[in-house]
């Protein structure tokens, strides 16, 4: 699984060089911005972020809430927030959420901002970096948060660049390039959510175990919503092979001799729960009161 996990080419050297430009960076910043998929907050986050950060104060940016289960995104705002992390709700798609970014760093860094004062360093400003995991919405943020258009960020890791600072608000500057870091991508698990939401390329997976594996989670998770889009009443099994075929033969994919066309109703249920046909669906819970994510 682990090859197939990232459009980035990640290897060890990789790594070691993406941590340590994320390392320099992080010495001209006084907070960071964790940006994660609010439908896998799990799966969409770095191993290793808290220890990279160390004590710099850190904002987990819940990113797509356009597209994961308001209630799921409740429960994992409160999680973050219990666990002593400021959070901040974003749509960068319909720039929901964007208004708060510049109040959310100035509040998360409000001691600094005083000991400023107290210096008499009024005008000086406070810096940011954004970091995330790949298509996690990093750059779409950067952009919405200061409010250009822009090019992508280059999505290579140790790639030389100068460094850029953006002006977002008076006495606000964010590094103008994301730090990129990988996945936790040892484990299986996360790779088929990553794969689920599209943040891994289709065709170096198997189409027809990704979605028979998609539709048994989302038949445990939110089984209302798939009944009603695909009419499965009482099916036989809750195998999720057995419900991709019942919902190919309700929507009439079939192959000759009667067969249900799997790969077809595969690719519509990857099709449909990646565009919210079936619904805003979150894929993880947060951990029980005081477990580590
Ligand atoms: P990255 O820098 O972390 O790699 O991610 P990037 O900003 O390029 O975002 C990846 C894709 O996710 C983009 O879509 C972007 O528009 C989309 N996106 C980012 N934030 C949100 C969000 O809050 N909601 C939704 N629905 N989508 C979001 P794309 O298909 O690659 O490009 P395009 O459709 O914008 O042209």
């Amino acid at each position: 699984m682990s090859e197939m996990l990232t459009n980035i080419n990640w290897y060890p050297g990789h790594m070691t060089k993406t941590r340590r430009m994320i390392e320099t960076d992080l010495k001209l910043v006084d907070a960071v911005c964790e940006v994660v998929d609010a439908r896998i907050p799990i799966s969409s986050r770095n191993p290793d972020i808290a220890a990279l950060c160390g004590q710099k104060p850190r904002m987990v940016v819940l990113n797509r809430i356009d597209m994961a289960d308001p209630a799921g995104t409740k429960a994992w705002t409160e999680y973050f927030r219990r666990e002593g992390a400021f959070v901040l709700q974003t749509d960068c798609k319909n720039r929901k959420g964007i208004s708060q970014f510049a109040p959310a760093a100035q509040t998360l860094l409000r001691d600094k901002l005083r000991a400023y004062r107290e210096k008499g360093q009024t005008g000086r400003a406070l810096k940011l970096m954004v970091v995330g995991i790949p298509n996690v919405g990093k750059s779409t943020l950067i952009n919405q948060v200061a409010g250009r258009k822009g090019a992508k960020a280059e999505n290579r890791p140790g790639v030389t660049r100068g460094k850029q600072w953006i002006g977002v608000d008076a006495g606000l500057l964010l590094l103008d390039t994301p730090g990129i870091l990988w996945p936790k991508f040892e484990d299986p698990e996360v790779g088929m959510h990553l794969a689920y939401t599209g943040a891994i390329k289709d065709d170096v997976l198997d189409t027809e175990e990704l979605a028979a594996r998609l539709m048994e989670l989302l038949w445990k998770k939110y089984p209302d919503a798939v009944r009603a889009r695909y009419k499965i009443e009482d099916p036989e099994t809750e195998d999720g092979y057995g419900l991709l075929c019942a919902a190919g033969k309700k929507r009439g994919f079939l192959i000759s001799g009667g067969e249900v066309n799997i790969e077809r109703m595969a690719r519509v249920l990857l099709e449909e729960y990646r565009s919210c046909k079936i619904g805003r669906f979150t894929l993880e819970d947060p951990p029980v009161q005081g477990e580590e994510v």
